[in-house]
C-alpha cells in the first residue's frame, strides 16, 4: 500500500493495531503485539499514545514482544531498545510492564540459547502474535535477521552486518561503539504472526524495497521471504516506492 506520506500510513497502522486491541478486549482476551524499534515506527507509537490519551484506548489487556535488542547492552543505555520502547510508547500508556517482553541484552552468553527458547515458548503460551510490525534495514534485514538468515530461523544470537553497524553508528557515536551482536526473533518467529505489517519511508529505503518486493526470494535479502506470506502487507510512502 503506497501512501502520500509516512504520517497517513502511520495513522492507518495505528488504527489497525487499535482495532485488534479493542476486538480482543471485547472478547475478554489479551492482544499480543510484536513491536519494532528504529525511526520507522515512531509515528505509529505517537498515534497510539494519542489514541490512548484522547480516545481512551487502553493497553491494560495488551501483551508485547519486541523483535530484537543489541547484545550486549544495558537496558538504561541510550541506544537500548528497552529504553527506546519506554520513551516512545510504554511510559505514555497504561500498559502493565509485566506484560512487556524484550530480548535481554545483559545475559551471560551461555544463557542466551535457553533465554531464546523461552522467548519462543512465551509467545506460544499467549497464543501467538496477533500483529507484528516491522521496519527494514538497508541489508534487507527484518528484526536483526541479516543476509543468510534461514526462513525457519527462531529467536537467537546473531552477528550484525557491517552496513547495519554503519547505519547504527549515528546512535552510538561511531561504528566501533556499535555492538557486534544482537538477539533477534527469527524469520520463522515473525512468520507465525497472524498479521505482518512492514513499513518503510523515504527514498533512502527505495532500493531495498524494490529488492524486497520485486526481487527473487533469497536469503541474501531476508525481507524477500515476506513475498511467500499471505499475511504480510508493506505500508510505504511515495519516496520508498520510487523504484517499484
Ligand atoms: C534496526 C532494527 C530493525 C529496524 C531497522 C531499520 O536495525 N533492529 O528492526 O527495522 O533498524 O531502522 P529504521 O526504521 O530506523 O530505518
Amino acid at each position: 500500500q503506497i501512501y502520500a506520506n509516512d504520517s497517513e500510513a502511520s495513522f492507518d497502522i495505528a488504527k489497525r493495531i487499535a482495532t485488534i486491541i479493542k476486538q480482543k478486549q471485547a472478547e475478554g482476551r489479551q492482544a499480543v503485539l510484536g513491536l519494532a524499534t528504529g525511526v520507522s515506527p515512531i509515528k505509529v507509537y505517537k498515534e497510539l499514545i494519542r489514541l490512548h490519551k484522547e480516545e481512551g484506548l487502553s493497553f491494560k489487556n495488551v501483551v508485547t514482544f519486541n523483535l530484537d535488542e543489541y547484545y550486549p547492552i544495558q537496558p538504561d543505555a541510550e541506544q537500548s531498545y528497552v529504553r527506546f520502547m519506554k520513551e516512545q510508547l510504554f511510559d505514555h500508556v497504561d500498559i502493565d510492564m509485566a506484560n512487556v517482553h524484550i530480548p535481554d541484552g545483559t545475559l551471560p552468553e551461555n544463557e542466551i540459547t535457553a533465554f531464546c527458547l523461552d522467548y519462543e515458548q512465551k509467545i506460544n503460551s499467549y497464543g501467538g502474535i496477533d500483529v507484528q510490525i516491522l521496519g527494514i534495514g538497508r541489508t534487507g534485514h527484518i528484526g536483526f535477521n541479516e543476509p543468510g538468515s534461514a526462513p525457519n530461523s527462531g529467536t537467537r544470537l546473531v552477528t550484525l552486518n557491517d552496513l547495519t553497524r554503519r547505519d547504527a553508528s549515528k546512535d552510538f557515536g561511531s561504528k566501533e561503539n556499535v555492538p557486534t551482536k544482537a538477539i533477534t526473533m527469527g524469520i520463522g518467529t515473525i512468520f507465525k504472526a497472524r498479521e505482518i505489517i512492514l513499513m518503510a519511508w523515504s527514498e533512502k529505503k527505495a532500493s531495498i524495497i524494490k529488492k524486497a518486493v520485486e526481487g527473487n526470494i533469497t536469503s541474501d535479502v531476508p525481507a524477500t521471504y515476506l513475498q511467500t506470506s499471505q499475511n504480510a502487507t508493506f505500508y510505504i510512502d511515495q519516496g520508498a516506492s520510487v523504484e517499484l
